[in-house]
C-alpha cells in the first residue's frame, strides 16, 4: 500500500507476460517490471533458469524471485515454437489477472557460430519458427486482447517490447540465420506499430549488443570470440541482462506513450559504426 510519502511505482497493478523469463535478459525484465508494480506472467520452455546463466540466484526460478520480493506472479510454461503454447500463454494472463497491459517476446533461439553453407533448413525453420513466427502469433494474439480493452489511464491500450538483437540491424559474421530471424522481428516491429497506432497501441524492440547470458556462455567461454566482441563494442565493457531490462521497463511505462515502432540498440554502440 502506497502513502502519501512514497513515489508511486510506474507499473502499479498492470499485467505484464514475459516470455524466454526464467534465464538471463527474461528474466532481468520480469524482476524490472515486477519491481515498478507490475503483476508478472513469467513464461519459459521450464521455470528453472538455465544452469549455463550467470545469475547468482540462478537456483530459484524468477517467479519465486518475484514473490519473495513481495511482488505477484506465476509461471506457465510455453514452448514459442507451437501457436497452442502461446494461445494457452495469453488466455491464462487473461483469466489469472483479469487483463494484460505489458507483453515482452523476448524468448528467443540462438546457434552456436558457423558459416551459411554449414547452416540447414532445420535450423531455419526452428529460428524463424520461435524468433520470427512465435513473436508474430504472441503479438497479434495480445493486440486481439488489447483491442476489447478500453485505453488506460496512461493513454495507451497496451504495449508490446519485441527483443531483437544488434543483428537484425548489422551483419555479424557466422549467424546468418538468426540475424534474418532478427531482422524480421524488427521490421514486424515496425509494420505493426503503423497498424496498431490509430488503437493507442505502442509496438517496440529492443535490439540488445553482446550480453552475458546463458544464450552467449559458449562465446563468453571462448576468449577468442570474446575478444572480437569486445573489439566491436565501442564501450569499455559487454553488457548484463539489467542494460536491457531498464530499457524495456522504460518503454512500458507512461514516459514511453509517445514512442512506438522504435527499434532501439542497447549494445555499447557495437552498431553505431565501425570501431576503428
Ligand atoms: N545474449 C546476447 O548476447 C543476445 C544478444 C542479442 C539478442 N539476444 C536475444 O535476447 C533474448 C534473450 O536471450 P538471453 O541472451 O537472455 O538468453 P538466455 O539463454 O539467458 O535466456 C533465453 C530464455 O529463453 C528460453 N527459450 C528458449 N527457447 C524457447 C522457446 N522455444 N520457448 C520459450 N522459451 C524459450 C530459454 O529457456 C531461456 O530461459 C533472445 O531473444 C536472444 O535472441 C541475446
Amino acid at each position: 500500500m502506497s502513502t502519501d510519502n512514497q513515489v508511486r511505482r510506474k507499473l502499479e497493478g498492470r499485467v505484464a507476460m514475459v516470455t524466454g523469463s526464467s534465464s538471463g535478459m527474461g528474466r532481468a525484465i520480469a524482476l524490472g517490471l515486477a519491481a515498478e508494480g507490475a503483476y508478472v506472467v513469467c513464461s519459459d520452455l521450464k521455470q528453472e533458469p538455465s544452469p549455463n546463466g550467470f545469475e547468482a540466484d540462478k537456483h530459484i526460478p524468477t517467479h519465486e524471485v518475484i514473490s519473495q520480493n513481495g511482488g505477484r506472479s506465476t509461471f506457465k510454461k510455453c514452448d514459442m515454437g507451437k501457436t497452442e503454447d502461446i494461445v494457452n500463454l495469453v488466455s491464462f494472463a487473461v483469466t489469472t489477472y483479469g487483463k494484460l497491459n505489458i507483453v515482452v517476446n523476448n524468448a528467443g533461439l540462438w546457434l552456436p557460430l558457423r558459416d551459411f553453407a554449414e547452416e540447414t533448413d532445420e535450423m531455419w525453420d526452428a529460428m524463424m519458427g520461435i524468433n520470427g513466427k512465435g513473436t508474430a502469433t504472441s503479438m497479434r494474439l495480445a493486440i486481439r486482447q488489447f483491442l476489447k480493452q478500453d485505453i488506460d489511464e496512461s493513454g495507451s491500450r497496451g504495449r508490446i517490447v519485441n527483443i531483437s538483437s544488434s543483428a537484425g540491424i548489422t551483419a555479424v559474421r557466422r549467424e546468418a540465420t538468426y540475424a534474418a530471424s532478427k531482422a524480421a522481428v524488427s521490421m514486424l516491429t515496425r509494420n505493426v506499430a503503423l497498424d496498431h497506432a490509430k488503437d493507442s497501441i505502442n509496438v517496440n524492440a529492443v535490439c540488445p549488443g553482446v550480453v552475458r547470458t546463458a544464450m552467449a556462455s559458449t562465446n563468453f567461454k571462448d576468449p577468442a570470440i570474446i575478444a572480437e566482441m569486445k573489439k566491436g563494442t565501442p564501450w569499455p565493457r559487454l553488457g548484463e541482462p539489467s542494460d536491457i531490462a531498464k530499457v524495456v521497463v522504460f518503454l512500458c511505462t507512461d514516459d514511453a506513450q509517445w514512442v512506438t515502432g522504435q527499434n532501439i540498440a542497447v549494445d555499447g554502440g557495437f552498431t553505431a559504426g565501425i570501431p576503428l
